[in-house]
This record gives structure tokens, sequence and C-alpha cells, in this order.
């Protein structure tokens, strides 16, 4: 019996990745920038046992079967191939947040899902690998294996598509207010989401223009210029989702309160409270802010109608392994 656990944060995307050159290979159509989000986790154990008949994944106590376990699966035999090792495994997965609702939980769990099978098989990987490894199972998942501020580099193969860190979690003191407007699972997942992205008249001009917005990112990130950060931030998500929504058949991740925040945090910021938002692939509103700010910034989000609750988050580190005499 092999076995180890592993942890890993979700990340929000201050540039957006959102379609793929390779489906199967998940390597992306655009570079993508992210803040690892500290105090939410996933936490992984993987188990390689004779004893098993099969794959088993249980996700928050609950035994995952079909598509979700074939998924599992897939991507152990990654690493089954890599060690040589071709024992069944077992899963066990547990988030501290709220699964399938734009906050990214594949990352989380597929980052996580990387460390615990390397460590348990004694694979003996650089972050590259593992970020390589995690990218397999979920894109954004290959940016929740280094810590803080953190770059995709997409890359034109499997050997060049991962993730770098370009600032340490110390670098720069940003929350992430977290507006929880819906609990429920997004309708169209985003494997099958990315794979839409190329029928929208406006994915082209979106990726043609990624290199510009990397860089104001990038160094806005390293300036620690929030001006410059909120308005690329806003630009980037905006453009995001108007792909999604000219999409055939076409994709709203918003629910009406998303639109109530996002109308009221430009509103805040041209009254002097530091602020700007972001969505992924669901209802969620990320509204980060210099922490300094946060105080402020939740309480405003909790008084919008529709916002159910408001997570706090601020600048997380690497996947890691753990301790197995802790676990
Ligand atoms: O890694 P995936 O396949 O779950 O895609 C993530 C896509 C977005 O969250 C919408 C954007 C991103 O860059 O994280």
């Amino acid at each position: 019996m092999q076995s180890a656990s592993a942890i890993a944060h979700p990340n929000i995307a201050f540039i957006k990745y959102w379609g793929n050159r390779d489906d199967n290979l998940r390597l992306p159509e655009n570079g993508s920038i992210s803040m690892n989000l500290d105090g939410l986790s996933t936490r992984t154990q993987v188990t390689f046992s004779a004893g098993l008949p099969s794959d088993r994944f249980t996700l928050n106590g609950v035994s995952v079967t079909g598509p979700g376990l074939e998924r599992v699966s897939r991507f152990l035999d990654l690493f089954r191939r890599l060690s040589g090792v071709q024992l069944p495994a077992e899963v066990q997965s547990t988030n501290d947040f709220p699964t399938g609702a734009g906050i990214a939980s594949s990352a989380a769990a597929f980052s996580a899902l990387s460390q615990a099978a390397a460590a348990a098989l004694d694979l003996s990987l650089t972050d590259q690998q593992l970020s390589r490894l995690a990218r397999r199972g979920s894109g954004s998942a290959c940016r929740s294996v280094p810590g803080g501020f953190v770059e995709w580099l997409p890359g034109g193969s499997d050997e060049d598509s991962f993730a770098v860190s370009i600032a340490p979690p110390d670098h720069w003191d940003l929350t992430d207010c977290i507006a929880i407007v819906s609990n429920r699972h997004k309708p169209v997942g985003s494997t099958a989401g990315h794979a839409l992205a190329k029928t929208s008249p406006l994915q082209a001009a979106r990726v043609a223009d990624t290199p510009r917005r990397l860089e104001i990112c990038r160094s806005a990130i390293l300036q620690r210029d929030f001006d410059a950060l909120s308005s690329v931030v806003e630009l980037d998500s905006n453009l995001m989702h108007a792909v999604m929504m000219s999409s055939t058949p076409p994709l709203f991740y918003w629910e009406p309160a998303s639109l109530n925040v996002m109308k009221s945090v430009p509103f805040w910021r041209k009254h002097g409270v530091p602020a700007c938002y972001t969505l992924d692939a669901g209802p969620n509103v990320h509204v980060i802010c210099p922490s300094a700010a946060a105080g402020t910034v939740c309480q405003r989000l909790e008084q919008i109608p529709g916002v159910m609750r408001v997570l706090k988050a601020g600048v997380g580190g690497p996947a890691r392994r753990l301790d197995p005499s802790l676990v």
C-alpha cells in the first residue's frame, strides 16, 4: 500500500484562460495570470493498493462515480505510467469551500492530487513537472502548484506549458472578497465551455490582445499598482464573459446579483474604495482589494441584494505534501 496526502489552494484568474489549442492536452489558447487563495483549500489523500478492485473517489465524503471518477482515473493513469506502478487507487478529497460555483474547485483538486499521487508513488518531480501534470487534470490547476502570484506560460507543447510564480504571497497584501450569490453547481462545466470558445466570433480578438493584457497585469503586480490592476482585471473578465455569451450555444454564468455587484464595485472605486471585480465560470463575484480595504468591501458586499454571504481569502502559498505524521 502506498499512500500520501497533500493540500492545495484554489486560484482566481486576473487574466483568464478560456479555450484550448489542444483539448486533450489542455494546451491553452493564451497565457493567464492568477493569485492563489489562502484560507480556502482542498485536502486530498491518495492510496494505491492491490486490495482495491478498481479506482474509487470520494469528494466531501460522497462517493463519485461516472464521468467524475473516470476523469480522476484517466488522470491517475499519467502517474501510473510514469512510475510503472499499476495499482488501483482510492482518492479522498475534501473542500472547505462550495464546489462548482466559480471558485475554481478543480484547480485545487488536481493540484493537490498531483502532489499526493507523486508522493505516494515516490516520484521525485520538479515543480514544473508537477504543474504540467496538474494541467492535464484541469488547465487552471497548473497555476495552483506554485505559490503566490502565478503566470501560466502557454507554451507550444506538453513540455513547455506550465505555471511559474511571478511574486511570492507576501509580495502584495491583497484580499479576495468572494460574494457568494449561488451555491448551485454550474450547469456547463469549464471543460465543455473551453470547447465552445472557438464558436464565438469574439474569441480571436480576445486571444490576439492577451499578450498586451498579460504585460499590464504582470507589471501592475510587480509594481503593486492597484489602479492599473483594476482596469485590466475587469476588462479581462468582461472579455471572457463576452466570448461565453456569444458562443453557440451561449453560456450565461451570471445571476442578477452578479451584475448588482459588478455595477457597485467600479462606483465604489470612483469614490475612493480600491476594489475590482472578476468572475470565473460561475455566478460568484471575486472582489479583489488591498487587505486594508477588505473590511469595508465585505461590509458593503453583504448589503447588496442577492449576496448570500462573503468569503475572504488572502494570497495563498503553493500546493504541498502534508506531513504523514500529521494526517
Ligand atoms: O481549469 P478549468 O478548465 O476549470 O478552466 C478555468 C477557466 C476559468 O476559471 C473561467 C478561467 C481561469 O483562468 O481560471
